[in-house]
């Protein structure tokens, strides 16, 4: 049932960039969108396998605070595609105990979407089987000033005190308050950077890179990813030896 994982060793948060649909897509002479709408044929299928193997917490980097800046054909094509999943998705995926959370700007999202988007969160919010968490007008840097900007206000209200403003509390600000970090962080198409991604969250998280395009990354390529993660040895800044004892 597993498919070969070491169930003892099944990371907890799963966080993916999923880039590589243009590539698709011009690689066979479609429409750059045509990749988007493949890509999420793998949304679908990533999903239901980290449902399936017992991942508690699936992170997708579906748009970024960037991705605005791209033409406004292709910025209007994403909402539309994701407008549908939010239709077409939400009751199978509450029917799975799933439950939607977002991170990022959402306030900016077309009302459309934004409205379907805090439907299915109202929705699933009792769920237990799986957060798919979607990151949406999300930037890590933006995140990461929106929460410094909150604990100068809490502080000058009188609400905390300065010395009370540590690693913990700064996390407690941020849009993944109550989630764990990512332990695992997968990035398709073969580019090898963040791109302003959990940047806070992702201290000691795994990366895992792959020249796979996100509409080729199934099944088969995330439980190969998985396995990869499980053979590594986690240290936190330890030694070896520590881990051990
Ligand atoms: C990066 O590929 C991908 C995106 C900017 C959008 C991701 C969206 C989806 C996978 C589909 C919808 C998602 C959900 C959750 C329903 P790219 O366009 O940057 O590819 P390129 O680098 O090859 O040009």
């Amino acid at each position: 049932m597993l498919e070969g994982l070491d169930p003892e060793k099944i990371p907890a948060h799963v966080a993916i960039i999923m880039d590589g649909n243009g590539r698709w897509a011009k690689a066979r002479r479609l429409p750059r969108v045509m990749g988007h709408r493949e890509g999420m044929k793998s949304v679908r299928a990533v999903v239901e396998t980290a449902r399936k193997i017992g991942i508690k917490v699936l992170t997708l980097y579906a748009f970024s605070k960037e991705n605005w800046q791209r033409p406004q054909d292709e910025v209007s094509f994403l909402m539309r595609l994701l407008a549908e999943y939010l239709q077409k998705e939400v009751d199978e995926l509450h029917q799975k105990d799933i439950q939607i959370r977002a991170i990022g700007e959402i306030e900016l999202l077309p009302k459309e979407v934004y409205e379907l988007l805090v439907q299915a969160i109202k929705k699933t919010s009792q769920n237990q089987g799986m957060i798919l968490n979607l990151a949406l007008s999300y930037g890590g840097r933006a995140e990461i000033a929106h929460a410094a900007r909150e604990i100068a206000r809490a502080c000058l209200a009188g609400k905390l005190k300065i010395e009370e403003v540590d690693e913990a509390l700064f996390a407690s600000y941020l849009y993944t308050k109550d989630l764990p970090d990512p332990d695992l962080l997968i990035r398709t198409s073969g580019e090898l950077r963040l791109s302003n991604f959990l940047l806070y969250q992702c201290a000691y998280t795994e990366l895992y890179f792959t020249p796979t395009l996100w509409p080729d990354f199934r099944e088969k390529e995330f439980l190969e990813a998985l396995k990869d993660y499980q053979r590594r040895e986690r240290r936190f800044g330890k030694l070896s030896e520590q881990l051990k004892s």
